[in-house]
Protein backbone atom coordinates (compact mmCIF):
# COMPACT_ATOMS: atom_id res chain seq x y z
CA UNK A 1 0.00 0.00 0.00
CA UNK A 2 2.71 2.08 0.92
CA UNK A 3 4.42 1.78 -2.73
CA UNK A 4 1.28 2.61 -4.05
CA UNK A 5 0.73 5.82 -2.16
CA UNK A 6 4.38 6.99 -3.22
CA UNK A 7 3.45 6.40 -6.87
CA UNK A 8 0.89 8.13 -6.91
CA UNK A 9 2.63 11.19 -4.77
CA UNK A 10 4.81 10.75 -7.41
CA UNK A 11 2.58 11.11 -10.94
CA UNK A 12 1.19 14.35 -9.20
CA UNK A 13 1.57 17.29 -7.59
CA UNK A 14 -0.63 20.13 -5.67
CA UNK A 15 -3.06 22.23 -7.24
CA UNK A 16 -3.16 25.54 -6.05
CA UNK A 17 -5.95 26.47 -3.47
CA UNK A 18 -8.76 28.51 -4.90
CA UNK A 19 -7.47 28.61 -8.23
CA UNK A 20 -10.95 30.56 -9.44
CA UNK A 21 -11.05 32.96 -6.67
CA UNK A 22 -7.12 34.33 -7.32
CA UNK A 23 -7.73 34.08 -10.83
CA UNK A 24 -10.83 36.50 -10.19
CA UNK A 25 -9.09 38.68 -7.81
CA UNK A 26 -5.59 39.05 -9.93
CA UNK A 27 -7.95 39.73 -12.79
CA UNK A 28 -9.36 42.59 -10.92
CA UNK A 29 -5.81 44.13 -9.71
CA UNK A 30 -4.43 43.57 -13.12
CA UNK A 31 -7.68 45.59 -15.07
CA UNK A 32 -9.43 47.83 -12.44
CA UNK A 33 -5.50 48.68 -10.42
CA UNK A 34 -2.33 47.74 -12.65
CA UNK A 35 -3.30 48.68 -16.05
CA UNK A 36 -6.92 50.98 -15.85
CA UNK A 37 -6.68 50.63 -19.44
CA UNK A 38 -7.88 47.69 -19.58
CA UNK A 39 -11.22 48.71 -16.63
CA UNK A 40 -13.39 47.39 -19.84
CA UNK A 41 -12.38 43.29 -19.36
CA UNK A 42 -15.27 41.39 -17.96
CA UNK A 43 -13.10 39.29 -15.29
CA UNK A 44 -15.62 36.81 -14.55
CA UNK A 45 -16.18 36.00 -18.42
CA UNK A 46 -12.57 35.76 -18.88
CA UNK A 47 -12.71 33.62 -15.25
CA UNK A 48 -15.51 31.22 -17.09
CA UNK A 49 -13.71 30.97 -20.63
CA UNK A 50 -10.49 30.31 -18.57
CA UNK A 51 -12.13 27.18 -16.67
CA UNK A 52 -14.22 26.27 -19.33
CA UNK A 53 -10.70 25.09 -21.29
CA UNK A 54 -10.20 22.28 -18.92
CA UNK A 55 -13.09 21.78 -16.44
CA UNK A 56 -14.81 17.94 -16.93
CA UNK A 57 -11.93 16.62 -19.03
CA UNK A 58 -8.61 14.81 -18.85
CA UNK A 59 -6.12 16.46 -17.86
CA UNK A 60 -3.69 14.88 -19.86
CA UNK A 61 -5.71 15.42 -23.15
CA UNK A 62 -5.99 19.18 -22.58
CA UNK A 63 -5.61 20.86 -26.58
CA UNK A 64 -4.25 24.34 -27.77
CA UNK A 65 -7.88 24.43 -29.27
CA UNK A 66 -9.41 24.20 -25.48
CA UNK A 67 -7.82 27.49 -24.85
CA UNK A 68 -8.12 28.99 -28.15
CA UNK A 69 -11.95 30.92 -27.01
CA UNK A 70 -9.53 32.28 -23.84
CA UNK A 71 -6.85 33.63 -26.68
CA UNK A 72 -9.23 35.62 -28.75
CA UNK A 73 -11.11 37.14 -25.10
CA UNK A 74 -7.95 38.87 -24.32
CA UNK A 75 -6.56 41.11 -26.65
CA UNK A 76 -3.58 43.08 -25.13
CA UNK A 77 -1.20 44.92 -27.51
CA UNK A 78 2.42 45.13 -25.82
CA UNK A 79 4.13 48.12 -27.79
CA UNK A 80 7.02 47.18 -30.22
CA UNK A 81 10.60 46.97 -28.71
CA UNK A 82 9.12 46.36 -25.16
CA UNK A 83 9.16 42.32 -25.54
CA UNK A 84 11.51 40.60 -22.75
CA UNK A 85 11.33 36.71 -22.75
CA UNK A 86 13.36 34.65 -20.61
CA UNK A 87 14.37 31.33 -20.14
CA UNK A 88 15.78 29.91 -15.87
CA UNK A 89 15.97 33.40 -15.44
CA UNK A 90 12.28 33.79 -14.29
CA UNK A 91 13.13 35.90 -10.53
CA UNK A 92 15.74 38.66 -12.73
CA UNK A 93 13.72 39.05 -15.23
CA UNK A 94 10.68 39.47 -13.20
CA UNK A 95 12.57 42.24 -10.98
CA UNK A 96 13.85 44.28 -13.87
CA UNK A 97 10.87 44.44 -15.94
CA UNK A 98 9.11 45.71 -12.41
CA UNK A 99 11.62 48.47 -12.01
CA UNK A 100 11.78 49.15 -15.90
CA UNK A 101 8.38 49.06 -16.34
CA UNK A 102 7.80 49.74 -19.84
CA UNK A 103 9.07 46.40 -20.48
CA UNK A 104 6.34 43.85 -20.64
CA UNK A 105 7.76 40.12 -19.51
CA UNK A 106 4.46 37.17 -19.98
CA UNK A 107 3.56 37.31 -16.59
CA UNK A 108 3.72 41.79 -16.86
CA UNK A 109 0.10 40.54 -19.51
CA UNK A 110 -2.95 39.80 -18.08
CA UNK A 111 -3.33 36.13 -19.43
CA UNK A 112 0.22 35.54 -17.80
CA UNK A 113 0.03 37.93 -14.61
CA UNK A 114 -3.84 35.78 -13.62
CA UNK A 115 -1.95 32.51 -14.44
CA UNK A 116 1.60 32.64 -12.51
CA UNK A 117 2.89 30.10 -10.50
CA UNK A 118 -0.61 28.51 -10.41
CA UNK A 119 -1.22 25.12 -10.97
CA UNK A 120 -4.64 23.74 -12.01
CA UNK A 121 -6.87 21.18 -13.71
CA UNK A 122 -10.04 19.45 -14.27
CA UNK A 123 -11.61 15.95 -13.93
CA UNK A 124 -13.58 14.30 -16.26
CA UNK A 125 -15.79 13.21 -13.33
CA UNK A 126 -16.45 16.32 -12.05
CA UNK A 127 -17.18 20.05 -13.36
CA UNK A 128 -14.98 21.74 -10.65
CA UNK A 129 -11.68 23.37 -10.63
CA UNK A 130 -9.26 20.57 -8.82
CA UNK A 131 -8.64 21.71 -5.50
CA UNK A 132 -6.01 18.33 -4.67
CA UNK A 133 -3.59 16.74 -7.60
CA UNK A 134 -2.90 17.43 -10.82
CA UNK A 135 -1.19 15.21 -12.44
CA UNK A 136 2.74 15.65 -12.98
CA UNK A 137 4.14 15.91 -16.73
CA UNK A 138 5.79 12.46 -17.63
CA UNK A 139 5.82 9.72 -19.97
CA UNK A 140 2.34 9.03 -18.98
CA UNK A 141 1.00 12.48 -19.41
CA UNK A 142 2.89 14.25 -21.87
CA UNK A 143 0.73 17.90 -20.96
CA UNK A 144 -1.00 19.20 -18.91
CA UNK A 145 -3.53 21.67 -18.47
CA UNK A 146 -1.43 23.92 -17.33
CA UNK A 147 1.55 22.83 -19.15
CA UNK A 148 -0.74 23.53 -22.33
CA UNK A 149 -1.66 26.91 -21.47
CA UNK A 150 1.87 28.01 -21.23
CA UNK A 151 2.77 26.64 -24.64
CA UNK A 152 -0.65 28.91 -25.84
CA UNK A 153 0.19 31.72 -24.01
CA UNK A 154 3.66 31.53 -24.86
CA UNK A 155 3.09 31.41 -28.28
CA UNK A 156 0.74 34.15 -28.67
CA UNK A 157 2.90 36.59 -26.76
CA UNK A 158 5.42 35.54 -29.46
CA UNK A 159 3.71 36.05 -32.06
CA UNK A 160 2.50 39.66 -31.30
CA UNK A 161 5.73 41.26 -30.64
CA UNK A 162 7.15 43.77 -33.00
CA UNK A 163 10.25 45.95 -33.43
CA UNK A 164 13.44 44.53 -31.47
CA UNK A 165 12.97 41.64 -28.68
CA UNK A 166 15.00 41.07 -25.67
CA UNK A 167 15.19 37.56 -23.95
CA UNK A 168 17.07 37.49 -20.57
CA UNK A 169 19.16 34.15 -20.04
CA UNK A 170 20.99 32.83 -17.70
CA UNK A 171 24.49 31.92 -18.13
CA UNK A 172 25.37 30.23 -14.95
CA UNK A 173 23.64 26.93 -16.46
CA UNK A 174 25.16 25.10 -18.65
CA UNK A 175 23.97 26.21 -21.26
CA UNK A 176 22.39 29.33 -21.38
CA UNK A 177 19.89 28.46 -24.64
CA UNK A 178 17.71 25.50 -24.44
CA UNK A 179 16.05 24.02 -27.64
CA UNK A 180 13.81 22.24 -25.12
CA UNK A 181 12.67 25.25 -23.18
CA UNK A 182 9.54 27.34 -23.94
CA UNK A 183 11.95 30.34 -25.41
CA UNK A 184 13.98 27.73 -27.57
CA UNK A 185 11.10 26.06 -28.94
CA UNK A 186 8.03 27.91 -28.67
CA UNK A 187 8.31 31.85 -28.70
CA UNK A 188 11.73 31.90 -31.00
CA UNK A 189 9.76 30.19 -33.90
CA UNK A 190 6.16 32.19 -33.51
CA UNK A 191 8.33 35.48 -33.88
CA UNK A 192 7.30 36.90 -36.99
CA UNK A 193 10.02 37.84 -39.17
CA UNK A 194 8.01 40.74 -41.16
CA UNK A 195 7.23 42.62 -37.57
CA UNK A 196 10.37 41.32 -35.71
CA UNK A 197 13.92 43.00 -37.27
CA UNK A 198 16.17 42.20 -33.68
CA UNK A 199 16.65 39.44 -31.05
CA UNK A 200 18.68 40.90 -28.32
CA UNK A 201 20.30 38.17 -25.65
CA UNK A 202 21.41 39.21 -22.13
CA UNK A 203 23.07 36.18 -20.60
CA UNK A 204 23.07 36.97 -16.97
CA UNK A 205 25.62 35.66 -14.24
CA UNK A 206 24.65 35.00 -10.87
CA UNK A 207 26.60 37.13 -8.89
CA UNK A 208 29.32 35.16 -7.36
CA UNK A 209 27.71 31.86 -9.13
CA UNK A 210 30.05 30.08 -11.40
CA UNK A 211 30.08 31.38 -15.35
CA UNK A 212 29.26 28.34 -17.14
CA UNK A 213 28.23 29.59 -20.86
CA UNK A 214 28.40 33.21 -21.94
CA UNK A 215 27.61 35.40 -25.40
CA UNK A 216 30.40 33.14 -26.53
CA UNK A 217 29.37 29.98 -25.94
CA UNK A 218 27.80 26.82 -28.15
CA UNK A 219 24.43 27.39 -27.18
CA UNK A 220 24.13 30.94 -27.66
CA UNK A 221 25.77 30.44 -31.25
CA UNK A 222 23.15 27.49 -32.06
CA UNK A 223 20.38 30.75 -31.00
CA UNK A 224 21.28 33.01 -33.33
CA UNK A 225 22.06 30.26 -36.02
CA UNK A 226 18.73 29.49 -35.52
CA UNK A 227 17.22 33.84 -35.21
CA UNK A 228 19.58 34.50 -38.29
CA UNK A 229 17.90 31.78 -40.09
CA UNK A 230 14.84 33.29 -39.70
CA UNK A 231 15.70 36.40 -41.12
CA UNK A 232 16.26 37.96 -37.41
CA UNK A 233 19.53 39.65 -36.36
CA UNK A 234 20.74 39.20 -33.33
CA UNK A 235 22.97 40.73 -30.80
CA UNK A 236 24.06 38.98 -27.50
CA UNK A 237 25.16 40.86 -24.81
CA UNK A 238 26.87 39.29 -21.02
CA UNK A 239 25.56 40.79 -17.81
CA UNK A 240 23.46 43.92 -19.02
CA UNK A 241 24.20 46.45 -16.85
CA UNK A 242 20.79 47.59 -16.33
CA UNK A 243 20.03 44.46 -14.95
CA UNK A 244 23.50 43.67 -13.15
CA UNK A 245 22.59 46.82 -10.90
CA UNK A 246 18.89 45.04 -10.06
CA UNK A 247 21.55 41.61 -8.70
CA UNK A 248 23.67 44.43 -7.11
CA UNK A 249 21.00 45.92 -4.40
CA UNK A 250 21.57 41.61 -2.96
CA UNK A 251 25.25 42.40 -3.17
CA UNK A 252 26.54 46.00 -3.22
CA UNK A 253 30.16 44.93 -2.17
CA UNK A 254 30.71 42.61 -4.66
CA UNK A 255 33.40 44.14 -7.03
CA UNK A 256 30.85 43.48 -10.50
CA UNK A 257 28.79 46.03 -9.17
CA UNK A 258 31.12 49.03 -8.64
CA UNK A 259 31.28 52.17 -10.58
CA UNK A 260 34.58 51.41 -12.31
CA UNK A 261 33.63 48.15 -13.33
N1 LIG B 1 4.33 30.23 -14.00
C1 LIG B 1 4.42 28.90 -13.93
N2 LIG B 1 4.97 28.15 -14.90
C2 LIG B 1 5.45 28.78 -15.96
C3 LIG B 1 5.40 30.17 -16.12
C4 LIG B 1 4.80 30.90 -15.07
N3 LIG B 1 4.72 32.23 -15.12
N4 LIG B 1 5.95 30.51 -17.29
C5 LIG B 1 6.34 29.37 -17.85
N5 LIG B 1 6.03 28.33 -17.07
C6 LIG B 1 6.32 26.93 -17.26
C7 LIG B 1 6.52 26.62 -18.70
O1 LIG B 1 5.92 25.36 -18.98
C8 LIG B 1 8.04 26.57 -18.83
O2 LIG B 1 8.48 25.50 -19.60
O3 LIG B 1 7.50 26.66 -16.55
C9 LIG B 1 8.59 26.46 -17.41
C10 LIG B 1 9.66 27.51 -17.13
O4 LIG B 1 10.78 27.02 -17.66
P1 LIG B 1 12.17 27.71 -17.99
O5 LIG B 1 12.99 26.57 -18.45
O6 LIG B 1 12.69 28.55 -16.89
O7 LIG B 1 11.92 28.72 -19.20
P2 LIG B 1 11.17 28.48 -20.53
O8 LIG B 1 10.76 27.05 -20.69
O9 LIG B 1 11.98 29.05 -21.64
O10 LIG B 1 9.83 29.34 -20.33
C11 LIG B 1 9.84 30.71 -20.12
O11 LIG B 1 8.26 31.02 -21.89
O12 LIG B 1 6.38 31.35 -20.62
C12 LIG B 1 7.20 31.91 -21.60
O13 LIG B 1 7.46 34.26 -22.00
C13 LIG B 1 7.81 33.21 -21.12
O14 LIG B 1 9.92 33.67 -22.22
C14 LIG B 1 9.31 32.96 -21.16
C15 LIG B 1 9.49 31.47 -21.37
Amino acid sequence: IWVGVLTWRQSSMGATDHVSAIVLGRCLTYTRNMHPELRNQDCKKILNTFTSAFVSKDPCNITKEDYQPLIDLVTQTVPCNKTLFWSRSKELAHQYSGIQKEMFTLEDTLLGYIADNLVWCGDPRTSEVKEEFCPYRNENCSSTATSVFWTVVSQKFAESACGTVYVMLNGSRTTAFSKASTFGSVEVFNLHPDRVHTLHAWVMHDIGGVERDSCLGSSIKELKSIVNQRNISFFCQDDYRPARFVQCVRHPEHPSCSVLM
